[in-house]
Order: structure tokens, then C-alpha cells, then sequence
């Protein structure tokens, strides 16, 4: 495994400044039709004054860039790489932003986000997941062959999937055999095996297909715990040391002699310090061992389920002198009725932000051109499809036109509503770039 940041083509990524804005595009100002997404940029339009539609989500550039270079800072120190999760987003933009404080690779989940990283020339790709399905194999096998820059893992969890694994590639003139690690998982958690020993079977099933090289091990502490108890973490560091056991053991029977560094792979964005402290901890018999953290939400971090669960936001081991993660992503709405004094109705919904973890948190109210004010007493209580309902406190003046600004919770299921997406300066109004996503 090698450790030098993975590359994206930058002339690609600087292509999607050059789309047009239209009509596809929900929220974008009606005079911007026909300009391209830097023509619009370039005029620096105001978010409330410039004919943008709400509801809209913004990012807000100096809490995302503030992440971005947090969190590269910290593995560094921690003696970690990242592989980003690129789920969150699906923004080659940011993936670039991420490649260049210098990610080790992207992370995907399915073989089409793969097909996206791979459309912008991404060089290197975790795949987070089992890969059974044939005609996605042979894809990978191609590009692997086209593209000698290019390296590619995925998991595998099953003699039987490897043996599908296998039989997909079998009578193909592979230019190179492709890479796998064997996931582990745990007892009422996701995928992986459940214990060491069926670990060993499948990583034997790896070593008798000539197409399929075993890499290492991987796994996903967040599928077995769920908060910050001291249980939830003490599952979670269980877990990671079963992990090291299964390493251990694959070396020692020599099933992973074909690499001369071995990528062991864990890692969201709620315990990524445990992550990084057991799997750096001293290897046995000089077993050369790449970490590979792959955090994907912390790169807006977030107002409600990361607030709650990242280390930066609880009692931590980080002692670098970090200042916390920063939520970077906003949606704005407004007020189009008042029906009952104690509600008001929004123009965003289900179409708009996530719901899957918290609803969305209210708390800055924004009144015809004047500045954002702090709004507390007042929460959301239920979203339809493109409606809001908010508990308006005793005594919260809210009107008919105002705008409510919200944080949100849970980022992966706010990006995959919105295909454009305004960035904004640290104003917060001042529209400085657009950042496009693919689902
Ligand atoms: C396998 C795997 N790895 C990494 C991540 C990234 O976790 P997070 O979104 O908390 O950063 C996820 C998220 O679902 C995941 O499923």
C-alpha cells in the first residue's frame, strides 16, 4: 500500500464552474438561466436579495474549509490516513478539496459512486462494501486495466462471494488482480464476519483465486454502536482489537504476503479517535499496517447527530489543540402562513433536508434586509413533503415573509436533495461559488 495522497482531475473538477444554470437546478435566481455556474459566482449575488428561491441549503465556505483542514491535521498527527467517505457529499469539488489536504483515497458504498469518482479520474478508491455483482466487477477490471494509475479495494465477507467474485473473473486476461480485505463485523451489527476463524476461511478463499489479492482487514465500529456511554465505547474498542487479532492471525498464516504494508480500515466520523488510537498502537513482528480512517460527515460536520456523537463535540482524547468541528450546511425558508398563534408553516420539507436522524433545529430568524438574529423557543415539530411546522414559543415574533435559517442533522441525506448547491461566505449571504452533486 502505498502512502502518498491520492490524485482527481483538476481540469475536470474546474469544468463544472463552466455548467449552465437553469430551470434543473431548484432555487437558482431566474436572470442566472443561461450563465454558467462561475458567471454567477463571479457577480458575488446576495442569497436574500438576488432572486434566489428558497428553501435552499447553503454551505458556508470558512466552516467547511475550517473541517476539511482540521480533520487532515489531526490524522496527520495521529499517524493515520484518510479515505474520505464521499457518500456525505458526491461533490467532486469537495473531493477535490479533500485530495488536496491530502486524503489517501476516496471512499464509495456503491459500485456507481465508483463510476462517478472514476468519470473525474479519482486514483485511488476504497470500496466500503462486498462487490458480488458481475457486471460491476468486470467494470472495475476494465478500468484497472485502462488506467494503470488507478487502485481500487473492495470487502469481502464470504467464501460464497468470493467464489461469485472469482467465477465473474474467471477465463478475463486481468492486467492486475483486484485487491480485497476482509471485513469484519459483530454480532448484531451490518455485513462482515462475525468471528475470527470464518475471517481466516474466506481470506484462504482469497488466497486460492488467482484473480482476487487479499490487502487486508476492514470494518465499521459505528454499525455496533450508537452513542457515547461508556458501553457504546468500550463495544467500539472491542471491536477495533478484534480487528487487530484478525490482522495478526492473516499474517501469521501468510495470507497477506503479497503486500508489503497491510491496509487495516475503520472509521466514521463518531469515533474516528478510537480508531486511530488502537489501530496505530504497535504492530507484532513487524507487521507494516496502514490505518485508513474513512470519515465522510465531518466535512460539514453537523447541528444534531455529529454534534452529539464526533469526538469534537464530547470528551476526547484529541489533544492537539483542535477547535471543534463547525456545522457547515444551512437551509433557509420562509414563513408563508401564520394560521395559529402558536404555529407557522415554512416552505421546506421532506424534498429539502434530512428527517432520518433529528428534525431540522431552528435558529436564526432574518426579517426584510435586515441581519440574521439568534431565534430560540421555537422547534420544529413535523415535516411533510415541502412543509415545515413550527412551534412558535410564547412571545417569538415571526412573520408572514420572514426567513428562518436551520441546522440540520445527519449531511448524507441533505446532499443527495439538492443536484446545486450555494456557497456562501462567512456573511453567510454572500454567494461565492456553487457546488454540484451526483446521486
Ligand atoms: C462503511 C462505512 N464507512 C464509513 C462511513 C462514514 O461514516 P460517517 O458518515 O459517520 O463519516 C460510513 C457511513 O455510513 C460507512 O457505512
Amino acid at each position: 500500500m502505498v502512502q502518498h495522497p491520492a490524485g482527481i482531475d483538476g481540469a475536470a473538477v474546474a469544468a463544472l464552474a463552466e455548467e449552465r444554470i437553469d430551470w434543473r437546478f431548484k432555487g437558482m435566481p431566474s436572470w442566472a438561466f443561461g450563465l454558467t455556474a462561475r458567471e454567477l459566482a463571479e457577480r458575488r449575488p446576495n442569497l436574500f436579495d438576488d432572486g434566489f428561491l428558497g428553501p435552499l441549503v447553503v454551505i458556508e465556505r470558512p466552516a467547511l474549509e475550517h473541517n476539511v483542514r482540521t480533520m487532515a491535521e489531526w490524522c496527520e498527527r495521529a499517524g493515520v490516513v484518510l479515505a474520505p467517505h464521499g457518500k456525505t457529499t458526491m461533490a467532486p469539488q469537495l473531493l477535490a478539496a479533500q485530495l488536496a489536504a491530502g486524503s489517501w483515497a476516496i471512499t464509495a458504498a456503491t459500485a456507481s459512486q465508483v463510476q462517478v469518482y472514476r468519470a473525474f479520474d479519482v486514483s485511488r478508491v476504497v470500496l466500503a462494501n462486498q462487490l458480488v455483482d458481475r457486471a460491476a466487477l468486470r467494470w472495475v477490471a476494465e478500468e484497472l486495466a485502462r488506467d494503470p494509475r488507478f487502485e481500487f479495494v473492495c470487502w469481502v465477507d464470504s467464501v460464497r462471494g468470493v467464489e461469485l467474485m472469482a467465477e465473474a473473473l474467471a477465463g478475463r486476461k486481468l492486467a492486475r488482480p483486484i485487491d480485497v480485505a476482509v471485513e469484519l463485523g459483530g454480532h448484531g451489527g451490518r455485513s462482515g464476519v462475525r468471528e475470527v476463524t470464518d475471517g481466516v476461511a474466506v481470506a484462504g478463499a482469497v488466497a486460492a483465486s488467482p484473480g482476487l489479492r487479499l490487502v487486508g482487514v476492514s470494518g465499521y465500529e459505528a454499525a455496533l454502536s450508537h452513542d457515547t456511554t461508556p458501553e457504546a465505547l468500550s463495544t467500539v474498542d472491542g471491536y477495533l482489537r478484534r480487528m487487530r487479532e484478525l490482522t495478526v492471525r492473516l499474517a501469521r498464516e501468510g495470507l497477506l504476503a503479497d503486500v508489503d504494508q497491510v491496509l487495516v480500515t475503520a472509521g466514521g466520523s463518531c469515533y474516528f479517535d478510537q480508531v486511530a488510537a488502537v489501530l496505530t498502537e504497535p504492530w507484532p513482528d513487524g507487521l507494516r499496517v496502514l490505518p485508513v480512517l474513512r470519515s465522510g460527515s465531518y466535512v460539514t460536520h453537523d447541528d444534531g447527530l455529529y454534534r452529539r456523537m464526533s469526538p469534537f463535540g464530547r470528551p476526547h482524547e484529541l489533544t492537539g489543540g483542535e477547535t471543534p468541528f463547525r456545522p457547515a450546511l444551512r437551509a433557509w425558508a420562509q414563513v408563508t402562513s401564520r394560521p395559529e398563534p402558536g404555529l407557522a408553516l415554512l416552505t421546506l420539507g421532506r424534498r429539502d433536508v434530512s428527517f432520518d436522524q433529528d428534525l431540522p433545529e431552528p435558529q436564526l430568524l432574518r426579517r426584510a434586509g435586515g441581519p440574521p438574529a439568534p431565534l430560540e423557543s421555537c422547534r420544529v415539530t413535523a415535516l411533510n413533503d415541502q412543509h415545515a411546522f413550527l412551534d412558535v414559543g410564547s412571545g417569538t415574533d415571526i412573520r408572514v415573509g420572514d426567513w428562518v435559517g436551520l441546522g440540520l442533522s445527519h449531511p448524507c441525506t441533505v446532499f443527495d436533495k439538492w443536484q446545486l448547491m450555494p456557497v456562501v461566505d462567512a456573511d453567510g449571504a454572500t454567494v461565492v461559488d456553487l457546488v454540484r452533486t451526483w446521486f
